[in-house]
């Protein structure tokens, strides 16, 4: 690795799936695991493995499937998480373990520990990890707020027993990038055996400065950056890959330092990471945000067709957006399909190519033009074949003389069943003859409409978020049809809370496992 060469540590699985209501199935994991392999991230950070069998199965699965990344779970400081961290992450090509404490005034009052207590139980296990897995990453949680003088004695501590990553938290998105920089240049400068290891940065985003910090701390000499997809996390969430790996392409000329990431990778996760966990990219977000290469007014359309430099600094093909092409329509076939996938970076195996054939066969026949947006939409519907539930047939009748009705039909373990709904308007109505079929406490916490493309044949994609007992499912869908699309996203969100309720306790999964618990 030349000195210029900066990691990219992906937190997605981890940091990014803590963010309420951000859960993926197993498969989920293993698939975005899968994408972030084959788009050159360096360390991809696969769960908690302590946290739950679901976690630990997560990781442990990543583990053994990942072809060329370095696979890494969490572990608080004690010995049994970090046991079983290993466990899990020891199938990997390359394992690595990251252990980590709260060292601020306020987190070291959480477990009531002294600095030299603290102090010790970051030698015993940080010796410990390190004795099970040659790769250890050692992280002072809360590192900007943490005292100067103690920040340096418990981070040489961990390089003398044996870690080799030093990552610095801003776990509350406090720092600012002049303090990013200086804070990496200081330790770099101050702590013996700092030269000897890597120091790696790890931003929150609650101040909007995610980004700006984790730039700032490569001048500093960090060299791994630790981010999500889609900048996915806790509160106002994690330093978005897309963002930092971009300015470091764009802006070679005064930040001179390289990743190994494929940029043209990125449109595909990205789109696929807010339909998994149910966050929705916004429209204004920078590199991936469906206006982030559209170009509306006059003055930048004309500037555009003459010179595409006038406002654009990098070019769409970068990040995997395809030039524009033609929409398929009803007479397009199987190869027209199958072409168009290609072009869109998705290798589909023959069986699900069929199986969508059918599915874009319906949409062309209700939809003139199927734009490639669309042709997304319908790849990454949700619905699997092990679904609990399924939605057979919904006709709903709504307006201005009432009373709105939806008379449904679902396939509830292989069995039909049919209800009639009132409610106040057609997606009440619709989420109450579901209700009716199948008796739930989940609450509704979320509903949100989009339209996939233009005009008003569009496709809406329905988001939904549900809760039950502190356990917190979204569900995604996309239809010609709103209120189909709203049934089947809230169908979705039931088939993987029930999922939910297999893999944890009420109010007890991956996110209720406390940081506080260190010992
Ligand atoms: O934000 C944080 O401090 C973390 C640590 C667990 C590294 O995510
Ligand atoms: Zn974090």
């Amino acid at each position: 690795m030349t000195n210029n060469n900066v990691l990219i540590f992906d937190t997605t699985l981890r940091d990014g799936e803590q963010s309420p209501g951000a859960t993926m199935t197993h498969s989920e994991k293993l698939e975005i695991a899968e994408l972030l392999d084959e788009m050159g991230v360096d360390i991809i950070e696969a769960g908690f493995p302590i946290a739950s069998e679901g976690d630990f199965n997560a990781v442990s699965d990543i583990a053994k499937r990942a072809e060329n990344a370095t696979i890494c779970g969490l572990a608080r400081a004690n010995y049994k998480d970090i046991d079983r961290c290993w466990e899990a992450v020891q199938h990997a090509k390359s394992p690595r373990i990251h252990t980590f404490i709260g060292t601020s005034e306020l987190h070291r009052a959480i477990p009531n520990l002294t600095m030299d207590e603290m102090a010790e139980r970051i030698h015993d296990t940080v010796t410990h990890a390190r004795n099970l897995c040659d790769n250890v990453q050692w992280s002072p949680m809360d590192a900007t707020r943490t005292e100067w003088d103690y920040l340096c004695r418990v981070v040489e501590i961990a390089i003398k027993a044996g870690a080799s990553t030093i990552n610095i938290p801003d776990t509350v998105g406090y720092t600012a990038p002049i303090e990013s920089a200086d804070l990496i240049r200081r330790l770099i400068a101050t702590v013996p055996g700092a030269d000897e290891v890597i120091f790696a940065t790890h931003c929150h985003n609650d101040l909007g400065m995610a980004t700006a910090n984790s730039l700032a701390a490569v001048e500093g000499g960090a060299r791994q950056i630790e981010c999500t997809i889609n900048g996915l996390g806790e509160r106002a969430g994690n330093t978005a890959l897309e963002e930092v790996v971009m300015a470091l392409k764009v802006r070679g000329d005064i930040m001179p330092y390289t990743t190994k990431i494929d940029t043209t990778k990125i449109m595909n996760i990205s789109r696929r990471v807010a339909t998994v966990s149910g966050f929705a990219v916004q429209f204004n977000k920078a590199i991936v945000g469906k206006n982030a290469f559209a170009h509306e007014s006059g003055i930048h359309q004309d500037g555009m067709l003459k010179n595409k430099e006038t406002f654009e600094i990098m070019r769409p093909e970068d990040v995997g957006l395809a030039g524009t092409s033609l929409p398929l329509g009803k007479h397009s076939g199987r190869a027209a399909l199958r072409a168009k996938l290609e072009e869109l970076g998705l290798d589909l195996a023959d069986n699900q190519l069929k199986e969508l054939f059918v599915r874009f066969k319906d949409l062309a026949d209700r939809k003139k033009e199927v734009f490639d947006d669309d042709i997304l939409a319908l790849v990454h519907q949700n619905a699997g074949a092990e679904d609990k539930l399924k939605l057979v047939s919904l006709r709903v009748t709504c307006g201005t003389d009432g009373p709105q009705t939806a008379d449904m039909t679902l396939e509830i373990d292989g069995t039909a069943q049919s209800t009639t709904a009132t409610g106040d308007g057609p997606v009440d109505a619709t989420f109450n003859a579901v209700k009716a079929l199948f008796a739930h406490g989940a609450r509704l916490q979320l509903y949100q409409v989009s339209a996939v493309t233009e005009g008003t044949d569009a496709q809406a994609t329905v988001s939904v978020r549900m809760e039950e007992d502190g356990r917190i499912t979204t569900g995604q869908s996309a239809d010609t049809d709103t209120v189909v699309a709203s049934a089947k996203a809230y169908i979705n969100a039931l088939n993987r809370l029930m999922v939910r309720r297999e893999h944890s306790e009420p109010g007890y999964d991956t996110k209720g496992v406390s940081y506080k618990d260190a010992t």
